[in-house]
């Protein structure tokens, strides 16, 4: 298929909605409110949106620059602007970044439909905080069960995906996310008007400036890069399906927004919930699928059938969440694959989906029945999210700042920001100086103090 012959969205919502789709998922919902609960409230929000807006959307667009310039995957993206350079493993780390992430993201996503079936049975009723954690147990150490809804997710995806990109991600994403949307609403209306909800909305908007220190700051970028999608091509793929006439710093802008404000709403929907039963939220999948479902039901348990809509609703809205995430991570190695080893975008698609269900199935299997095999003391599972979140995305997103803001011809980086000179970009300068200096710096600052490096 030639360069100009290939796929594109169709409108400028479906651009930020499949942008935004890609960003806002789990992490935005598990990951954000509890940051932001233990590090200061309102102050870590604020820190937070510093980074979003000083270096995720920066990036961001580098990563739209690439992929609309080159109009290829992300590996080709580099041969092709910069030619015989060993810049292509950037974008082919990237690719592995996207299966190693899809692999064990979908296990987290296959949960979410079995919890869909457990809060539409009502199965969460008259269970003790004990109870919850049991039953969670023996879900994850089944040794078929998870392993069939991680199946179902992954399959849910492909068709997504084999579907193309306007007929499938951008359809997908356009009715998906209003859905979102809406739920992510109606739940954070109800968590506010319980009794007590007040402190938990003071706990999560209350600024503390003493809380906020290096960590905090380290910690707010990395949540950032991960919740935005930044660092493996996921968006520079995206990008490579923008038309000519997308608004690159805009769409950027209006995915950080939207991105931003599911993760407070999330923090709106989970804490004034939790405070009002006299619950402690804590991080991590044990908050998804042990910690509410006894928030819920001990919230709303008095009204039965209140308790099952809105607890079906919650994992709904996680599973639309992460399966628009999933999708624009199946995308960046199935467009690998079918562009550069001349297959079918069918076939691509299903090798994609046949190697992350082995892969997927030995990492939920690494939480249950083989949990004592661990590689540096993690579960495959844990290290699988180790090594992508905490490694590949911080460097990868470290490499694009450098190849956009010192590698990339800045012809190139104007035209593609300006729309060949038709829009006015009065942050275009600024936008060099991030690329250039802050990025870096700030990137080599995560990683020294994810790795422990400093300590
Ligand atoms: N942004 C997604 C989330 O917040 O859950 C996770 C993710 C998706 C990370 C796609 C990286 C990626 F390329």
């Amino acid at each position: 298929m030639g360069r100009n012959d290939r796929a594109s969205f169709g409108s400028k919502l479906g651009v930020i909605l499949a942008s935004a789709g890609s960003a806002v998922g789990l992490g935005n919902i598990w990951r954000f409110p509890f940051e932001t609960g233990n590090h200061g409230g309102a102050a870590f929000i604020l820190v937070y949106i510093g980074c979003v807006l000083l270096m995720g959307i920066p990036i961001m667009i580098a990563e739209f620059v690439i992929g609309r310039r080159s109009r290829a995957n992300t590996a080709r993206a580099y041969q092709i602007l910069a030619p015989g350079t060993h810049w292509r493993w950037v974008g082919r780390m990237g690719v592995l970044a996207g299966f190693l992430i899809l692999s064990y993201y979908s296990v987290v996503a296959g949960w979410t439909l079995e919890f869909i079936g457990e809060a539409a049975t009502n199965s969460f009723a008259g269970k003790t905080a004990d109870g919850f954690i049991a039953a969670f147990n023996s879900f994850t150490g089944h040794p078929w069960r998870p392993a069939l809804w991680l199946v179902v997710f992954l399959l849910a995806t492909h068709f997504i995906v084999v579907r193309g990109i306007e007929k499938g991600i951008e359809r997908a994403s356009k009715i998906m996310m209003p859905m979102l949307l809406l739920l992510l609403l109606i739940l954070a209306v109800c968590s506010v008007s319980l009794p007590g909800a007040g402190k938990g909305i003071e706990f999560l908007l209350r600024p503390d400036f003493s809380k906020v220190n290096g960590d905090v700051l380290l910690g707010a970028m990395g949540q950032a890069f991960y919740s935005l999608s930044l660092g493996m091509g996921c968006l520079c793929t995206y990008a490579s399906y923008f038309r000519n006439d997308t608004n690159l710093p805009k769409t950027a802008f209006s995915v950080g927004c939207i991105d931003t404000a599911v993760a407070v709403l999330a923090g709106i929907i989970i804490f004034p919930a939790a405070f009002s039963v006299g619950i402690q939220p804590d991080a991590g999948p044990s908050l998804l699928f042990i910690t509410l479902p006894n928030v819920f039901q001990q919230a709303f348990g008095g009204l039965p059938v209140v308790a099952v809509v809105l607890s079906v609703m919650f994992y709904v809205l996680l599973a639309l969440a992460a399966l628009t995430s999933t999708i624009s991570l199946h995308e960046v190695v199935t467009a690998y694959l079918h562009e550069e080893f001349s297959m079918t975008r069918n076939r691509a698609a299903w090798l994609v989906t046949g190697g992350c269900i082995v892969l997927g199935i030995v990492c939920s299997l690494s939480l249950g029945i083989g949990k004592e095999y661990t590689l540096f003391g993690m579960t495959l599972f844990d290290l699988f999210d180790f090594v992508t979140a905490k490694i590949m995305l911080p460097a990868g997103g470290l490499f694009i700042s450098l190849f956009a803001g010192w590698y990339l011809d800045k012809k190139i980086l104007w035209e593609e920001i300006s729309n060949r000179g038709t829009l006015k970009v009065s942050v275009y300068r600024i936008l060099v100086f991030i690329l250039k200096f802050v990025s870096p710096v700030a990137i080599a600052g995560i990683f020294i103090n994810e790795l422990g490096l400093l300590k």
